[in-house]
């Protein structure tokens, strides 16, 4: 599976801190209509995602800590251990994508292409194998 990874420019200031850069259109391959980010995953258990969309584009950031992202394209599938603040993976339409093994204190950061749209989403595993197909 050809997985594409968004490395983004960073400015190192440590001991002051790492600032890193995404811009809709240029490293990002969209214009971001929507952030969102996921903390608090305070259950070692926990399990997100389990969907596919149909035409949202999403480029995915662990902003600290580390998590697995499980990517299923309906035809081949792989696993990515997401663990540099730098580099995110792109989550095109129509993969399935599941993220888990979430470290302590870890957070999500997410660039989507469009609005929420529940209408996007595909939450019924054999219903996406059939779209694939
Ligand atoms: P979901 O995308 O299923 O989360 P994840 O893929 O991380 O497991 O979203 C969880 C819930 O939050 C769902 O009920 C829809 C809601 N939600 C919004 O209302 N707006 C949004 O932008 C997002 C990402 C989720």
């Amino acid at each position: 599976m050809d997985i594409k990874r968004v490395k983004l420019q960073s400015f190192d200031d440590t001991p002051d801190g790492e600032i890193f850069i995404a811009e809709g259109g240029k490293n990002i391959p969209f214009d971001i209509k929507r952030i969102y980010y996921i903390n608090q995953l305070d259950n070692p258990k926990a399990v997100r995602g389990k969907h596919a969309h149909k035409k949202l584009e999403q480029v995915i950031f662990c902003v600290n800590g580390s998590f697995a992202i499980d990517l299923d394209d309906g035809k081949e599938k792989t696993s990515i251990l997401l663990d540099a603040t730098s580099a995110g993976v792109r989550l095109p339409s129509h993969m399935w994508h599941t993220m888990h093994g979430f470290s302590k204190n870890c957070a999500l950061l997410v660039l989507a292409s469009d609005y929420f749209d529940e209408s996007d989403y595909i939450r019924d595993y054999d219903e996406f194998i059939a779209l694939c197909a």
